[in-house]
């Protein structure tokens, strides 16, 4: 394999790359945000690796989600907060559920950058080029907006370390105190219509909490209550941005990407001769690797010899996103090569990318394709005797109107009310806390029919 650098990536073939009209431009904008200080430090990239070595290890549960795109326009507090507080929530339920730590990766700070199935968009006779992410232009149908735009980047870069100082402020500074979680928890399920389904476990984690408190464990004597381990992550696309906020880390010499503490590849980039490939290789962080119906077993065996060749628990998860129907074909080939090869990797699902459709001008989900997933990936890995390590979902802490479907029955019609999104239709709120309460049902199912370990032993 030839040397890496940070800019390795260059003498590769590349896909999904913008068209800057101005190279000199972009070239004086990626210099300077290579002289600007990092977002994440090493020793936080290195901690998550860490606690997804633990998932790896089926001791501990990855939730990772957020935006499909952050966008310039929704950057609030509100939004920020409110993705939190239901993501906090989601977090508390799994961890109850599976009795385990629960590692807590956002799509956010950095999560801009799009793939796009087509360079140019058509309407009404003009052709324009693709919204790729604010990060790169804008998504109003204009030429002005359309025309790729390096000081975006820049833009880009500050939202990230404004929207990481809040999410950094809320995780360590009190507000995700477990006591707030829990009263948000009861507070969203007393008007879901699906409350009572849900009664059980969040009545339990009542009384735990009441338990906790008449002996004295609160989050003034704990800090543990008080404070919360929250990472980023985002897809490692525009590999510009990328290059410029890569840095060697003081401590041990290495190279790590400080745009997020955890990047991924997407399933459209992940070709193992190409440029997105071989940036990520080089770096230490924390890799994701998205996993469609198109990767066959001896590539995926190839991507994992490139990416984690010294076999390091927690340093890549396998996100696969193959669609309710086809989950159950494609994924049990992946997991048996993983195995048979003795790698260790993260199992996480992605059951938003695979589960796609069109419904009255507006791409959706449905909820009940978006629960079959999960459900069919629980079941196979139970099949299997592997760990179903997590999920990886796109989600805003708002109200909007963009899956069909969930306790509060969406419909088709009602789309049309609020859907904000920048690329593709996000869980809302009540959707999102009720797949956690899906998934840990799920989690308790699948650890009451656990093979005991003699019998997965002699199976693996
Ligand atoms: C995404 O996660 O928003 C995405 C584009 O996913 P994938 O690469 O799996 O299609
Ligand atoms: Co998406």
């Amino acid at each position: 394999m030839t040397k890496w650098s940070p800019n390795s990536w260059r003498n590769k073939p590349i896909l999904q790359v913008p068209a800057y009209p101005d190279p000199e431009l972009l070239a004086e904008v990626e210099g300077r945000l290579a002289t600007y200080p990092p977002l994440v430090f090493a020793g936080e990239a290195r901690k998550l690796k860490k606690q997804l070595a633990a998932v790896a290890n089926g001791e501990a549960f990855l939730l990772q989600g957020g935006d499909c795109a952050e966008s310039f326009a929704e950057h609030g507090a509100d939004n920020i907060r409110d993705f939190f507080r239901v993501f906090l929530q989601m977090a508390v339920v799994l961890t109850f559920a599976g009795a385990k730590p629960v590692v807590k990766v956002g799509r956010i700070a950095g999560q801009f950058a799009k793939p796009r199935s087509s360079d140019m968009e058509t309407k009404d006779g003009v052709s324009l080029p693709s919204y790729r992410g604010d990060i790169i232009n804008g998504i109003e149908f204009t030429e002005t907006a359309r025309t790729p735009d390096p000081n975006r980047q820049e833009m880009a870069y500050r939202q990230s370390a404004a929207t990481l100082n809040l999410l950094r402020a809320f995780a360590q500074g009190g507000y995700a105190n477990l006591e707030n979680v829990h009263k948000w928890m009861v507070s969203s399920l007393a008007d879901s219509p699906q409350a009572e389904r849900y009664r059980v476990i969040a009545d339990r984690i009542t009384e735990t909490m009441d338990f906790m408190r008449a002996i004295g464990i609160t989050a003034e004597t704990h800090p543990s209550l008080r404070e919360t381990d929250f990472y980023t992550s985002h897809e490692a696309l525009l590999l510009g941005y990328e290059e410029a906020l890569t840095r060697v880390d003081s401590t041990s010499g290495d190279w790590y990407a400080t745009s997020g503490h955890m990047l991924w590849i997407g399933d459209r980039t992940r070709q193992p001769d190409h440029a997105h490939v071989e940036y990520c290789r080089g770096v230490k962080n924390p890799i994701g690797l998205k996993c469609g119906p198109s990767l066959d077993p001896d590539t995926l065996l190839s991507l994992i010899d490139i990416l984690n060749p010294q076999n390091e628990p927690g340093r890549l998860t396998l996100i696969a996103r193959f669609g309710a129907e086809k989950v159950g074909d494609y994924l049990p080939k992946l997991i048996r090569a993983v195995k048979r090869e003795g790698r260790s990797v993260v199992w996480s699902c992605d059951p938003m990318h695979g589960n796609t459709v069109s419904l009255n001008g507006f791409k959706t989900r449905p909820f009940d394709l978006i629960l079959a997933e999960v459900r069919r990936f629980f079941e196979v890995h139970a099949a299997e005797g592997t760990y179903a390590g997590g999920i990886h979902i796109e989600m805003t802490g708002k109200n909007v109107t963009e899956c069909t479907g969930g306790a509060r029955a969406i419909s088709g019609e009602d789309l049309q009310n609020r859907y904000h999104t920048h690329c593709d239709p996000r869980l809302n709120a009540d959707q999102a806390l009720e797949l956690a309460f899906l998934v840990a049902e799920l989690i308790k199912e699948t650890s009451a029919g656990k093979p005991q370990p003699m019998v997965a032993a002699a199976a693996g």
